[in-house]
């Protein structure tokens, strides 16, 4: 085969949500495209890689309420934690924006304009609940009630969890906002669309002729959604929203997943801006040489987005469609859906603290065969793959046979090794032909078939013995290191899209970075040989021990004032962490009319509002039940929306001594638990039924 035809390649990740933490189900996505990447790249093509934070909408708004920070302050710490997740595990983005960006506001008029113009918008009224306590319009996993068909109590707006039923929010009896449990009202909004029957021929069309999507997916979508009228698309929401408000629809903002996308243009736009190019080389349309592929990663999840909205948005603005979304499955560990409970909801830097990201790296690219199955990280099979393939196949290859040549040179010609370094080079067009295709596994399947003919080989020629043997076999024993040592080369050019830095470090055994695909087809001869440092650990079991225990939940269940809408797992089996008690040893006995002494109430908040000079600080004042007031100056800012504690019971310290605060009087203290392994403060709440003024004994 002769060199690759020159390629232009734009490759785009999901861009990942801002209130949350990347976890090992989403490096699934990014290590995969990241392994595509640099394959395009040692490949010699114009391949870019491009990403950026996916920033709007409620949860983002309500978290940065809930801790008392604004939304742009809330986002830019994500960004950071994101940014270093990402560099730590060797995901290596060319540009990595923000959808809350210029270049995306612009962006995102001009696409807007052109379906304006086409006439695909139109507005209609949208009744959604709103919750009158927090003051904005609540998404269906805000709201909690009981389930209309089977009465199931606490289920989701959208969907019962007992029985399976889909409905809409206002069916819900007895509805709560989880925001300030407050009961939402049905209140009517103008919303606008997009229509998509219009667009039906083009996309049945695209779905099925372009080649973008695997069959799979294309007989999917034909079967089940483009049969059938394409309901209109919502992507306007009502004021208060964290995005970008609509410049011809003043009080309305674009839903996050109307911008969500554009904002892999927006990376282009900035990433091409400062290199003095323009984003539309990129994004035009045309059949020549010039147009460049685009290739997009997605989890299953969000397929129809891009598989329906996105590509009915670009043909709309007459910009380039994708020419594959590549979609993945699902990570589950151990078997099962990743689960807090069981210690198996990993963050990416829980990893990092415990384990090499090489080892995860090689063993998602093991797993990953480019179809949409889910993939399974069996902590067990993790270590013995690991441990099997990357230290007791390949860096065992080098290790055994390198001390031989330190400080000297390889030979000057290379040694006959009965075919196997051309048989490598043989097997580098379907290893390249397994990766365009993401079917990594295979790639790792045969790149360890290369290995096990290489150890095999050393096996054979007994590099020890010959150097027991003294000088005559000197030239023999240089001869076999040469071989196994280039063997061991080619076979890391090939893993160098999985293992950077194995890459890195064998390139400076040679004394130069492997910059191509290319050196894998030619042995090096004559070049000196630095001293080799073992460049891979073993995986052993404690580390994955202690990677599971620091996964477990280390907090409660999160109660309505720190509702889950932020992508937590449910908690099923509690596991209590010791450190708590620990870190706060019991007090001294005490008799019981010491305790007497203390006066607990249960309370009512009646008003909760910021102290803004203070950083920790609410103002609160509450009901002891009648008449009876007290002010209240808690601890609580950041924790606690102040909107959110309006009417909830809790306890106070009845008879405390009176204070004088900067900010005023205090006079009592709302009782609230924390402690080491939490960073929350946690108020208390009596079983319902308490009222106000009871008295705990
Ligand atoms: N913000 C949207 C994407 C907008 S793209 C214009 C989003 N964000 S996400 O943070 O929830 O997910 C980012 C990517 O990670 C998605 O492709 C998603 O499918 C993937 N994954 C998230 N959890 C995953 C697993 N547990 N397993 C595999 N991939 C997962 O969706
Ligand atoms: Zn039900």
């Amino acid at each position: 085969m002769n060199a690759p035809t020159h390629r232009r390649i734009l490759v785009t990740s999901a861009l990942p949500y801002a209130n949350g933490q990347i976890h090992l189900g989403h490096l699934v996505e990014y290590i995969q495209t990241d392994i595509f990447v640099r394959f395009q790249k040692l490949r010699g093509h114009d391949a870019v890689y491009l990403c950026a934070d996916d920033t709007h909408g409620t949860a983002i708004m309500i978290r940065a309420r809930a801790e008392g920070r604004s939304e742009h302050d809330l986002i830019a710490a994500m960004r950071e934690d994101h940014l270093a997740d990402f560099a730590a595990f060797g995901v290596q983005f060319d540009h990595y924006g923000s959808t809350d960006s210029a270049a995306n506001r612009r962006l995102c008029g001009e696409i807007w304009k052109s379906l304006r113009d086409k006439g695909l918008v139109v507005s209609r009224d949208v009744e959604q609940l709103f919750d009158p306590k927090a003051g904005v319009f609540l998404a269906d996993r805000f709201v909690r009630g009981t389930c209309p068909r089977c009465r199931a109590a606490d289920q989701y707006g959208d969907t019962c969890e007992k029985c399976g039923a889909t409905y809409s929010p206002a069916d819900l009896i007895d509805p709560v906002s989880t925001l300030s449990g407050a009961t939402p009202e049905i209140r009517s909004a103008e919303h606008l669309f997009v229509q998509l029957e219009p667009m039906q021929d083009f996309l049945r069309q695209w779905t099925k002729e372009s080649g973008a999507l695997d069959p799979r997916i294309a007989n999917y979508l034909t079967g089940h959604f483009l049969g059938e009228p394409l309901r209109d698309w919502d992507v306007s929401r009502p004021a208060p929203y964290f995005g970008f408000e609509i410049p011809d629809a003043p009080g309305h903002y674009w839903y996050v997943w109307f911008d969500a996308p554009i904002g892999y243009i927006a990376a282009t736009d900035e990433w091409s801006a400062a290199r003095g190019g323009s984003w539309k080389e990129w994004w035009h349309r045309g059949t020549d040489a010039t147009a460049a592929e685009i290739h997009h990663f997605i989890g299953k999840d969000i397929t129809y987005f891009h598989t329906l909205f996105w590509p009915a948005m670009l043909e709309t603005a007459g910009l380039a469609l994708p020419t594959k979304v590549r979609i993945h499955g699902f990570l589950t560990v151990n078997g099962e859906k990743m689960s807090k409970a069981r210690g198996t909801f990993v963050l990416a830097r829980t990893y990092l603290d415990h384990l090499d990201p090489a080892a995860l790296r090689y063993y998602y690219a093991a797993k990953l065969s480019g179809d949409i199955d889910d993939i399974d990280l069996n902590l067990d099979d993790f270590a013995a793959k690991v441990n099997s393939d990357l230290v007791g196949k390949v860096v065992n290859l080098a290790s055994r046979t390198a001390r031989w040549l330190e400080g000297k040179q390889l030979s000057e010609t290379y040694p006959n090794d009965g075919g196997l370094f051309a048989r490598g080079a043989i097997d580098g067009v379907e290893i390249a032909a397994a990766y365009d295709d993401c079917d990594f596994a295979r790639a790792m399947r045969l790149v360890m078939a290369a290995a096990d003919r290489a150890n095999a080989y050393v096996d054979a020629a007994q590099p020890w013995k010959l150097a027991k043997a003294g000088p005559e076999a000197a030239e023999q024993l240089r001869d076999v290191a040469t071989v196994a040592l280039n063997l061991f080369r080619q076979i890391v050019v090939y893993l160098a899209p999985v293992l950077p830095e194995l890459a890195a470090e064998t390139g400076a055994l040679f004394g130069g970075p492997i910059q191509s695909w290319e050196e894998s087809r030619q042995p090096l001869t004559g070049a000196p040989v630095a001293p080799f440092k073992p460049l891979a650990r073993r995986v052993e079991a404690p580390q994955l021990e202690a990677l599971m225990a620091a996964s477990m939940p280390t907090a409660p269940p999160s109660t309505p004032s720190n509702p889950a809408p932020f992508g937590n797992a449910s908690v099923t089996e509690p596991t209590d962490p010791a450190e708590t008690l620990a870190a706060e040893p019991l007090a001294p006995q005490c008799t019981i009319d010491d305790f007497a002494k203390v006066d607990l109430r249960v309370a009512r908040i009646l008003t909760a509002e910021e102290v803004p000079e203070a950083k920790k600080l609410l103002k609160l004042t509450v009901s002891l039940g009648g008449e009876e007031r007290r002010t209240v100056f808690a601890g609580i800012k950041g924790f606690h929306e102040p909107a959110a504690l309006v009417g909830r019971l809790v306890v106070v310290v009845a008879n405390l001594a009176p204070r004088q605060m900067k900010f005023g009087l205090s006079e009592g203290m709302i009782v609230a638990a924390s402690g080491a392994g939490a960073t929350g403060v946690y108020l208390l709440s009596p079983d319902s039924g308490a009222l106000p003024g009871m008295r705990l004994h």
